[in-house]
């Protein structure tokens, strides 16, 4: 049945049931397949992760071994998406843009594969096109895929051409399972709307990928870091803060739409992050981001109060994937890599309802116009 409701942005309506996810934004909780964010973040690795996204269960050590290697055995890119990659590279577009126009080319050499084969071919290629066009953007060559090394490893050693530390592996693929899924959020009901007219997984995917990109989404974490990098030091953050806020501009890595304490997936990201610092990084960094959290919140309290802005994903983000040596120009496109796993378990639950997604719209434009001809207007 219709309401008359006018939801903007749709907040409040519920469009999906799922059982990947739930996110409370009231209690800062985070649950995906029935897992604590902190319970599943700091152990699983991120292939376990997709496949209870995808099949509801941890895998068996059977199961886990050939999704691996299947993974594996998808992961290199068919020669014509890596010409097109080296064209865009180019033209020198943003990583996220090259992703989007490479993602719609990766399966060019597929045939016949069901949901699930492409699911698997998605997952395995979306890091080797980001690692590829990063090394082309770069003027190196791509370095092949090491079937010996798991997802996250790959992706690292794609983009460095060296096997990295397994204490970086650590890091990244507990990034990647908390970024894994998040209820409905824009890209995910992005990919599930295109999925629900019976199009394709990649379309969908490459649907998402688009949603992913803007800043109010996933497209956050590099100016968040930027700004910590202008601060420099902790005695300008505050004189930094206030002129932002009173110019009305928007401080990066804080506020959402959903959670109004702290998003959950902040701490899990800043423990993670201080063990990689701890472990020979920039503690000076950590520190200073450390500080200019406290002071962004107390600020945003003072400039928007009754807003609970606090604290969200981005900023640790930041912190976590400068740490494990990424440029900020690769921050989006890595929540990409660990957001491809939620989208495709979306893409699956969508299907099997076999609904159409189609809201309604009030028309506020005129009525009963007449034809004015060319010559009379
Ligand atoms: N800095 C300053 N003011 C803010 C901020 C912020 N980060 N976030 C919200 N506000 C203000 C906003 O200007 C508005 O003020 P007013 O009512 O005076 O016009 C009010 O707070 C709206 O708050 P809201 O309704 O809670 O915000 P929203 O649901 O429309 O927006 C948001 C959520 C994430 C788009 C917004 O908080 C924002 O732009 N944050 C900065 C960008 C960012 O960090 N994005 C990553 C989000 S987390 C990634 C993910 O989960 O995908």
């Amino acid at each position: 049945q219709t309401t008359d409701a006018f939801k903007p942005g749709l907040e409040g309506v519920i469009a999906a049931e799922t059982r990947l996810s739930s996110v409370d934004g009231q209690k800062g909780e985070l649950i995906i397949a029935g897992f604590p964010l902190e319970e599943l973040a700091a152990h699983a690795t991120f292939e376990e992760t997709a496949y209870l996204l995808w099949y509801d269960h941890l895998p068996t050590a059977a199961e886990l071994e050939r999704f691996r290697a299947e993974l594996a055995g998808y992961r290199a890119l068919p020669a014509a998406t890596l010409t097109l990659l080296e064209q865009v590279a180019q033209v020198r577009r943003p990583a996220m843009d090259a992703l989007r126009i490479a993602a719609g080319a990766m399966d060019l050499d597929a045939r016949d594969l069901d949901d699930h084969g492409l699911a698997r071919l998605a997952l395995a290629r979306i890091p080797t096109i980001v690692a590829a066009y990063w090394r082309l953007l770069h003027g190196q060559a791509p370095v092949e895929p090491d079937p010996e090394l798991g997802h996250a490893a790959n992706y690292l050693y794609m983009l460095e051409g060296a096997r990295p530390t397994p204490a970086k592996v650590r890091g990244l693929e507990t990034y990647l399972n908390t970024v894994s899924d998040h209820g409905l959020n824009a890209s995910t009901f992005a990919a599930r709307v295109i999925i629900a007219t019976q199009s394709d997984l990649v379309s969908a995917l490459v649907g998402a990928i688009g949603a992913l990109k803007g800043p109010l989404h996933g497209g956050a974490p590099g100016p968040a870091l930027d700004m910590v990098f202008e601060i420099g030091d902790v005695s300008r953050a505050e004189s930094y803060l206030r002129e932002k806020l009173e110019r009305g501009e928007r401080l990066m890595g804080f506020g959402h739409r959903v959670y109004k304490v702290r998003d959950p997936r902040a701490e899990v990201l800043a423990r993670a992050a201080e063990v990689m610092y701890r472990d020979g990084g920039d503690m000076a960094l950590y520190n200073l981001a450390r500080e200019v959290e406290k002071i962004a919140v107390a600020l945003l309290a003072e400039y928007k109060p009754g807003r609970n802005l606090q604290t969200n994903v981005e900023f640790y983000t930041a912190l976590l994937l400068h740490g494990l040596g990424l440029d900020t120009d690769l921050f989006t496109p890595t929540f990409a890599v660990g957001r491809t796993a939620g989208w495709i378990g979306h893409c699956f639950e969508q299907r099997a309802t076999g609904r159409l997604i189609r809201p309604d719209s009030r028309y506020i434009g005129e009525r009963n116009r007449r034809w004015v001809p060319l010559e009379q207007r």
